[in-house]
């Protein structure tokens, strides 16, 4: 990267889109690792690969990984394979988690679990997550390798703690924060750690940066969590209600119950301890937590975390890159309204 680019001002494109277009040959790069890396002879991994890779996605951890890269002037190329590992190990964790969740819908398709069965999509899963290791050894950045296969381990203990907590309604804010903290917000922070070790920054900016991932990554998943009750699928690629139907305790329903004093608790038993649901009941449960108001208190606390994040940044050298991370980190929550 020679010179820092100006800033596109344009008011409609959102700070996701002018980070692409900002970083367009970085993100063509590591594109282009992505597609090399998902080959292989047997058949069965490009193509499955292919099925949730091609479908796009927002690919917002790798953007994460690059332009935090290009905001401390990184000059290398290790930038570039180490955002491919991200989002390899991402997209091994929506296979796993398509399968564990029996989804139906991902990225606007047929989850790859629904095409070719479970087995083929964990199998795929583990190939990718390999795929990223091999990515991560290439840089010879033990620190780098250090800090993702860390997030790793962290991402299938949140899955594993999640899963582990189903139908539990006595499941409180704690618990479901020390979740979301593993399953989501540990890559983001990796994804933007990364970039401070390629880089040799001080531990200060270090720190700042891996928590800027980490709440940026907490007000993502606070907001995807609020979107399963209020958003749409056309927008999402994914099927609302999800979380309801697999009984799962997210803050807008955690809030609710505490919100309703026990009222309704033989209500909130039923679906999600026994999971026994009619097809009233998401509907119903959609009132409840309207009442509650606690998808905004959800989207409030996303954007308390985003407004932190914004701030971390400021130790950092004024420049494009930092404004327009520092608007991605609103634009995280405002995808909510
Ligand atoms: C989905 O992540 C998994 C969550 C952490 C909620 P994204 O919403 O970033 O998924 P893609 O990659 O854009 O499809
Ligand atoms: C996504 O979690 C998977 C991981 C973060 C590992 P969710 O199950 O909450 O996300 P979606 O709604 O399927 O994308
Ligand atoms: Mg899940
Ligand atoms: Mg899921």
């Amino acid at each position: 990267m020679s010179a820092q680019p100006q800033l596109i001002n344009k008011v409609d494109r959102s700070p996701s889109e002018r980070l692409w277009e900002m970083a367009a040959s970085d993100m063509a790069s590591v594109d282009q690792i992505i597609l090399e890396r998902m080959q292989s002879p047997v058949g069965l991994i490009p193509d499955l690969a292919k099925h949730l890779i091609s479908a796009g996605g927002k690919r917002l951890r790798p953007l994460l990984t690059v332009a935090t890269s290009l905001m401390c002037g990184y000059k290398g190329d290790k930038h570039h394979k180490l955002a491919a590992a991200v989002e390899f190990i991402h997209s091994a964790t929506l296979l796993h988690d398509d399968v564990v969740d029996d989804s139906t819908l991902r990225r606007g398709k047929k989850p790859a679990n629904l095409v070719w069965g479970n087995s083929p999509s964990i199998l795929v899963g583990d190939f990718l997550f390999a795929r990223a290791f091999n990515l991560m050894v290439e840089t010879n950045s033990l620190e780098a390798l250090k800090i993702l296969s860390n997030a790793s381990s962290i991402i299938a203990e949140g899955e594993v703690r999640q899963l582990a907590a189903l139908g539990n309604m006595q499941m409180d804010e704690d618990s479901y924060m020390q979740v979301i903290s593993a399953k989501t917000a540990a890559l983001f922070s990796a994804s933007t750690e990364v970039s401070a070790v390629i880089t040799a920054q001080s531990d200060e900016k270090r720190k700042a940066l891996h928590d800027y991932g980490l709440k940026i990554g907490l007000a993502f998943q606070l907001v995807d969590d609020a979107l399963d009750y209020s958003g749409f699928e056309s927008k999402l690629g994914k099927s609302l209600g999800d979380d309801f139907r697999e009984g799962k305790m997210t803050l807008p329903v955690i809030r609710a119950i505490e919100f309703s004093k026990h009222e309704n608790d033989s209500f909130w038993h039923r679906v999600i301890v026994e999971r026994n649901q009619n097809n009233e009941d998401f509907k119903k449960a959609m009132l409840l937590i309207k009442s509650s108001k606690s998808i905004e208190s959800t989207i409030e606390l996303a954007r308390q975390y985003s407004l932190e994040a914004k701030e971390l940044l400021n130790v950092f050298d004024a420049s494009p890159w930092r404004t327009t991370l520092q608007e991605l980190a609103s634009y995280i929550v405002e995808r909510a309204s």
